[in-house]
This record gives structure tokens, C-alpha cells and sequence, in this order.
């Protein structure tokens, strides 16, 4: 078993950071995981690239209030570091160590494999909170996965999210609108809270934005002259692993239908291709499940070729068992093929994949303030995600990416980033959160991406045109109230009040 370090002793020397500065550590270490065969799981875990970090993350834990952690998908940060965290004492005395991640598929994922892992029942030590499922025990639990909405709804009823003593918000470069306002918020418990302890997971290197963020907060709170803090500016570590080279492929014409391009490619990679699983990027349930039945019927009628298929649909929803096929080991002489959301994106990591194929596509929302309408699209996605998407084949060994789209389309037309969720939701359920959390100034919340002016008047507008908001643009009582304290089903009734509304 290998050393790691607790809060509280002398810390490890190699980490020096003489002036509280930003750290940035770096390391030859480099990961393959045979992804065949039985290895034990603390083997498993000692294979990971986060774990030779071990030591270096509770250093920064102990000694940062923030602690942004940038690591590629798959690198152990999501399993790990609340492992380190509870095995350094983060979670003695009663306290909690809160992960949370922006979908509730990854929650329940994350929370049985890190049950696993540790050798105890799901929902005791290690549990999880989404909407409407609550596997965690208050007593017992030390390790609890939730979705940063679940997070947000604690806060209503303890608002400086007390039991927790460090709180990993993971996934932070996904942006979702929870995970926007929570970081909000955090900034402000922290400053309530000099012992909380919060770290910023992320795939991709925006690292420096975030550490700014946090940042501009921690300068105020020196000038005001409080106690000593931990350091005040936010550490940075990046965790290097070392992903297998990707070949990219791309369409030499625009496809028509992607679900029969993404078909006929995995039939062809079957037939060309050397064993390794294929990951095909759907956008969601009604595509993937169209795949699935083409994907099945042109597998029977091109014979014997296709026979060692096993096709696997991944999208949120799925039941446990069907979550359990995704992750268990490919059988000799078979080959997988997942069809999934871009939950597999990032979000969960499956071993064995050595093919990819993107479709280009993603489900979004879409706002738009002027029709008060939000949608839910089939829409392009970045460069960014189409970087990740590719990056899912190297894990095992070098592999192929088939691009569904031309080369020309991806260097000329492709966005460099997404677009944060805040600036692309409608604010309805938003608003009414925060001011159920006492954040009357909505327009001057310190967000990480400020939402347009135009969502958030409409959002006023609508909220007091329904009564939920005053005059004064406070929560009326009973009905403001009644609103907020279900805000998870909030848009549904706020839906059926406006019909209400409309009808009399
Ligand atoms: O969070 P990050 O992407 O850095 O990695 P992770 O989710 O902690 O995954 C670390 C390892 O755990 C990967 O090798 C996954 O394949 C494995 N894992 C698993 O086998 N089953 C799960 N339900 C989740 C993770
Ligand atoms: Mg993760």
C-alpha cells in the first residue's frame, strides 16, 4: 500500500509553494491498462495516472481553499480523489465528502464502482442522490455522489451545505447550468466557510479562467482583513496521462443520415478492423435506439461476419443491470458496440474501446428569450467535443476515429467551444432558485458566464406576471414559496400555472 499524506503532518517536501502561488506539477508517468484479463482492483487503481498525484492533491486540499484539478477523461479523477480525500481524514468526525457531476447516469456509475472499489454496500459508506432516488444514509454515508441540481436543492435547506467538508464539483468544463450556479454559490459559502474545502474537476484546460474566478473573491476577503485562510489563490494541478494516438477519419462527402452512415461504418469497421470495442456518438434515446434495429437487421443479413457483435445502447435512464453490460469485460472473440449520448463523451469511461465513431451531433438547448420558447436539439457540436470524442479511442492503444463529417467542415465551420448552457436555457427555474437562496440581485450574481439580459428579464417577467415574483422582485408568499421549495418540477407546474393563466 503505498504512502499518502494527512492533513495535519508535515507536509510532503517535493510541493514547496513558498508565496501560496499556483502549482503546476507534471510527470512522465504514462498509463495502459490491459483492459483484458483479471487485475486486481487496487491494481487497477494504482494504474491510474491520478494516482501517482495522490500525494500532491491533499496537499493542495489541505492547504487551498480551491483546488482546480485538470486531468483527461479516464485519468481517476472522478473515482479516486474522494478516495484519497476520505482515506486522509476528510471524512472523519461526521463529515461528508460531496462529488457531484452534471448527469445522473454518471452519478449512479461513479457511486457503485468507487462502492466497489472499496469493498462496501451501495448506499451505506458510498452513496448517491439523483431526482427521486436517494441511495445514501445520513449516518453512514462519508462518500456521496449527487447531481450538482440535487446540490443546489441541499442548499435550500442548509445553506452553507454544512455536513460537507470538501466538495469536488466535477465535470466543470461541461458548464451545465447547474454546475454554473453552483460554482456561484460555493464562491459564496466559502467565504462563510474558511474550512470548506472545494475542488474544481475538469477535462479540458480552462483551468486559468476558473482559477481567476475563484480568484477575484479570495482577494476581497484579504482585503477585509479576516483570519488567516487557507491559500488564498486556487491551486491548479494538471494530472498527465498519456492517451495512444488517434487516427482521425473523415467522410470525403456530407452524409445524409448520420444513424445509417454510423451503421454502415461500424459494419465496415467489424469487417476491416483487428478486435477492439467501437464507441458510436448518437445524440440520444430515438437515434440510438434506430441504430440499435438497423445495426441489428444489416449485422443478420451480412452473415456470418457480424455474429460476434454485442450492440449496447448508453443513454440516461438506462436500468442498473443494463449500466452493468456497459462496463463488464468484452468476451474473447467478440466485439462491443456502444451506441451512446455524449454522456460517454467525458462523463463515464469505458475500457476496451479502440474505435470511434462521431456522428457530429449532439442534444442542446436552445433559448430564445424573444419567443419565450427553449428547445431541445439535434445540434453541431465543438471541436472540443470532437477532440474528446476522438481522445475515447487511444485509451487501450492507438485507435481509429471516424469522423462523420468532412475535414473541411471540421476546419472551417466547427465552433472552438460550446456555448455555456446558462446562455442557451430559459432562466425560469434559475431565478426562482437563487431567489429562494436569498440572491435578490440576480442581474449581479457573480457568474462564471453572465446569462443575457434579455433571458433574465424575461424570466422576471414571466415569474411576476404568475405571481411567484413581487413588486419588488422577491418571492411572494405562500405561492413564490410553494415554488421554490420544488424545484426540480418547478418548470412543470410553472407550465401548468401559465395554462392556467392563459385559459381564465
Ligand atoms: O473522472 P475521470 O474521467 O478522470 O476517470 P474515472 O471516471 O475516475 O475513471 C477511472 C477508471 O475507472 C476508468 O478506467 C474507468 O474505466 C473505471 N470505471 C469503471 O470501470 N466503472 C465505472 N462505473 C466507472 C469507472
Ligand atoms: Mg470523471
Amino acid at each position: 500500500m503505498a504512502q499518502f499524506w494527512k492533513p495535519g503532518t508535515e507536509k510532503p517536501r517535493l510541493l514547496e509553494d513558498e508565496d501560496g502561488g499556483v502549482i503546476f506539477l507534471s510527470s512522465s508517468y504514462s498509463s495502459s491498462s490491459s483492459g483484458y484479463g483479471y487485475v486486481s482492483i487496487e491494481k487497477q487503481r494504482q494504474r491510474l495516472p491520478v494516482y501517482k498525484y495522490r500525494t500532491a492533491i491533499l496537499y493542495l486540499v489541505e492547504s487551498h481553499a480551491t483546488t482546480i484539478v485538470v486531468g483527461e477523461t479516464g485519468s481517476g479523477k472522478t473515482t479516486q480523489i474522494p478516495q484519497f480525500l476520505k482515506e486522509a481524514g476528510w471524512a472523519d468526525g461526521g463529515r461528508v465528502i460531496a462529488c457531484t457531476q452534471p448527469r445522473r447516469l454518471a452519478v449512479q456509475a461513479v457511486a457503485s464502482r468507487v462502492a466497489e472499489e472499496m469493498g462496501v454496500k451501495l448506499g451505506e459508506e458510498v452513496g448517491y442522490t439523483i431526482r427521486f432516488e436517494d441511495i445514501s444514509n445520513p449516518d453512514l454515508t462519508r462518500i456521496k455522489f449527487l447531481t450538482d441540481g440535487v446540490l443546489l436543492r441541499e442548499m435550500m435547506d442548509d445553506p452553507l451545505l454544512t455536513k460537507y467538508s470538501v466538495i469536488m464539483v466535477d465535470e466543470a468544463h461541461e458548464r451545465s447550468i447547474s454546475t454554473d450556479i453552483v460554482l456561484g454559490l460555493l464562491k459564496k459559502i466559502q467565504k462563510r466557510r474558511p474550512e470548506l474545502r472545494l475542488i474544481i474537476s475538469s477535462a479540458t484546460i480552462e483551468a486559468k479562467s476558473m482559477s481567476n474566478f475563484f480568484l477575484s473573491s479570495k482577494r476581497r476577503q484579504a482585503l477585509e482583513g479576516e483570519e488567516l485562510r487557507p491559500g488564498l489563490e486556487p491551486a491548479i494541478l494538471s494530472v498527465e496521462g498519456r492517451g495512444f494516438n488517434v487516427q482521425i477519419h473523415y467522410v470525403e462527402d456530407p452524409v445524409r443520415d448520420y444513424v445509417q452512415a454510423a451503421v454502415s461504418t461500424v459494419l465496415l469497421i467489424n469487417d476491416k478492423e483487428p478486435p477492439g470495442d467501437i464507441l458510436v456518438f448518437l445524440t440520444g434515446q430515438d437515434d440510438i435506439d434506430a441504430a440499435i434495429k438497423l445495426l441489428t437487421e444489416e449485422a443478420r443479413s451480412n452473415g456470418k461476419n457480424s455474429s460476434g457483435l454485442i450492440i449496447l445502447p448508453l443513454y440516461s435512464g438506462l436500468t442498473r443491470a443494463e449500466q452493468d453490460l456497459i462496463f463488464s469485460p468484452t468476451p474473447k472473440g467478440k466485439r462491443k458496440v456502444v451506441i451512446s449520448t455524449n454522456i460517454a463523451e467525458t462523463s463515464l469511461t469505458l475500457e476496451g474501446i479502440v474505435y470511434v465513431v462521431d456522428s457530429g451531433f449532439s442534444k442542446q438547448r436552445f433559448y430564445n428569450p424573444i419567443s419565450d420558447i427553449e428547445n431541445l436539439v439535434v445540434a453541431p457540436i465543438s471541436k472540443a467535443s470532437a477532440r474528446q470524442r476522438a481522445g475515447r479511442a487511444g485509451r487501450l492503444r492507438p485507435g481509429k476515429c471516424y469522423r462523420l463529417y468532412t475535414e473541411e467542415y471540421f476546419l472551417n465551420e466547427m465552433s472552438i467551444q460550446g456555448i455555456p448552457e446558462i446562455q442557451r436555457s430559459n432562466l425560469v427555474s434559475c431565478v426562482i432558485q437563487l431567489k429562494a437562496l436569498g440572491i435578490d440581485n440576480i442581474l449581479g450574481f457573480d457568474w462564471l458566464a453572465s446569462p443575457s439580459p434579455e433571458s433574465m428579464i424575461r424570466a422576471l417577467e414571466v415569474l411576476y406576471s404568475l405571481g411567484v415574483l413581487d413588486d419588488d422582485a422577491k418571492l411572494t408568499s405562500p405561492v413564490g414559496f410553494q415554488v421554490a421549495e420544488i424545484p426540480l418540477v418547478n418548470k412543470l407546474i410553472l407550465f401548468h400555472l401559465r395554462l392556467l393563466f392563459i385559459l381564465f
